[in-house]
C-alpha cells in the first residue's frame, strides 16, 4: 500500500522519545525556545482577524513582510535579494521541502550533516535524494572540515546543506569555513542551502550568510526560533530569480500560500528588536547554568557552543545513547539520544535549555542522581 519513499523514512526519534515521558519528567528535549510571541505580533493578528484578513494571500506571500524581509536581508545578512526573490513557507521545514523537490533527481547526492537536523535525511528520502553525510566532530568544536567536505563531492553532488548555528550541536561557524564551502558548491555547480534558523540565538561568535557571496545559494529561515513563534508556521527562503521560480511550482501546489493572519503577525515580530535581545539574555544565562552542570559530571565532555539553545555532551562513558536517553526518561528527565541526529551521534546526549532554570537544575540533578546509582 505504502508508496516506496515513505518506507524509507521513519517517525522522528525526538518524538518517540516524548511518547514515553510522563506527566512528571522535566524535559530537556524542548526544540523551540519557552517564551511568549512578542506583543506585537499578537496584537497584529487581533486586528488582520479585526479587518478579515482571513483569505489567501499572493502566493509567495504579502508584498509587506517580503519587503521587510528583502531589506533585513540586506542589511543584516548581506544578501542581495528582491521582494520577488523570496517565498514565504510554513517554516523553515517547508522552505527545506520546497529546495529539495525543486531540484533533486533520483539518485543525485546531497550532503548533509553527521550529527544533523533530523529532517534532512528524510526531505533528501521524500525527493528521492541520496544523503551523503560530512562528519561534525567533537574535537574541531563540531566545525566542518573542509577536506571531509572536498573529498565528498562528485559530479552526482547536487547540492551542500549547511547549517549555522547547528541543531543539535549549537557550533557557530566562522566566515573562512563558510566562505570555503561555498567556494566548493561553486566549483562543482551544487546548491547550497543555507538554514539560518538559529542566526539570532548567537553568544559568542557571528552569524554568516553565505548567501553574501554566493549567487547558488538558498538561504532559509524563520520566524520559529528567533520570535518563539513555532506554532505560527512562519518561515521563507529567499534565492536568484531562477531557482526561486522552480520552488515557488511547488509551493504553489502544496501549500498555495500561508496562514495570512501569522504573516502579519511575522511582520510585526520584524519591528520588536527587544524581543531577541531579552530572549537571548535569558538563554544566555541559562547556557552558562547548565554548562556548569553538566561540565561538574565526571566522564563527560562538554562543548561551548556558541549558538541556539542546546547542548552537544559526549557521554560516551556511560554507555548506548538511546539506552541511556530511555533509561534517563525513566529517572524522570528528557533529553535527546545524539543518534536521533545521526549515526556520529552515538555517545552523545543533546540538552534544550530553552526551558526555565528551575527545570534545567532539576532536570540535570536527576541526571546525577541516575549516574551516581549506577557507579
Ligand atoms: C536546524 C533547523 N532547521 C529547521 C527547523 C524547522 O523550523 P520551522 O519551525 O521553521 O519549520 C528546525 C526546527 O527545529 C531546526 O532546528
Amino acid at each position: 500500500m505504502r508508496a516506496y519513499r515513505v518506507t524509507e523514512i521513519d517517525i522522528s526519534g525526538i518524538r518517540k522519545m516524548f511518547e514515553l515521558a510522563g506527566e512528571d519528567v522535566i524535559n530537556l528535549a524542548i526544540g523551540e525556545p519557552d517564551f511568549p510571541i512578542p506583543e506585537e505580533a499578537k496584537e497584529a493578528i487581533y486586528q488582520a482577524l479585526r479587518e478579515d484578513f482571513t483569505h489567501y494571500t499572493s502566493n509567495k506571500g504579502i508584498i509587506e513582510l517580503r519587503e521587510a524581509l528583502a531589506e533585513k536581508l540586506k542589511k543584516e545578512n548581506g544578501v542581495d535579494a528582491g521582494a520577488e526573490e523570496i517565498i514565504i513557507t510554513s517554516g523553515a521545514s517547508e522552505a527545506l521541502h520546497l529546495a529539495f523537490q525543486a531540484f533533486i533527481n533520483n539518485g543525485e547526492e546531497v550532503l548533509i550533516p553527521n550529527p544533523g537536523f533530523v529532517s534532512y535525511d528524510p526531505l533528501v528520502k521524500l525527493a528521492q535524494g541520496k544523503s551523503v553525510y560530512y562528519p561534525l566532530r567533537f574535537e574541531d568544536g563540531f566545525i566542518p572540515d573542509i577536506e571531509d567536505i572536498k573529498k565528498r563531492m562528485s559530479s552526482k553532488t547536487k547540492m551542500i546543506v549547511l547549517n549555522s548555528p547547528s541543531n543539535p550541536t549549537g557550533a557557530v561557524y566562522p566566515e573562512e569555513i563558510i566562505k570555503a564551502i561555498a567556494e566548493i558548491a561553486e566549483d562543482y555547480n551544487a546548491l547550497l542551502v543555507s538554514d539560518e534558523v538559529y542566526e539570532k540565538i548567537i553568544y559568542e561568535g557571528e552569524h554568516i550568510s553565505p548567501g553574501a557571496f554566493s549567487d547558488n545559494v538558498i538561504t532559509v529561515n524563520g520566524f520559529s526560533k528567533s520570535y518563539a513563534m513555532t506554532g505560527l508556521r512562519v518561515g521563507y527562503l529567499s534565492a536568484g530569480d531562477e531557482l526561486l521560480e522552480e520552488m515557488l511550482k511547488v509551493h504553489q501546489y502544496i501549500q498555495a500560500s500561508v496562514n495570512s493572519t501569522a504573516q502579519r503577525a511575522a511582520l510585526a515580530a520584524l519591528g520588536s528588536k527587544r524581543f531577541i535581545e531579552n530572549m537571548v539574555g535569558e538563554l544566555r544565562e541559562r547556557r552558562e547554568i547548565i554548562l556548569k552542570l553538566l561540565g561538574g559530571i565526571e566522564r563527560v565532555r562538554v562543548n561551548r557552543a556558541g549558538g541556539a539553545f542546546y547542548v552537544f555532551a559526549d557521554f560516551s562513558a556511560y554507555g548506548d545513547s538511546q539506552y541511556l536517553a530511555t533509561e534517563l526518561v525513566r529517572a524522570g528527565v528528557v533529553v535527546t539520544s545524539g543518534t536521533a541526529f545521526g549515526s556520529l551521534g552515538e555517545g552523545f546526549l543533546r540538552f534544550s535549555y530553552a526551558t526555565s532554570r528551575g527545570n534545567i537544575k532539576e532536570g540535570v540533578g536527576k541526571l546525577k542522581g541516575y549516574l551516581e546509582d549506577k557507579i
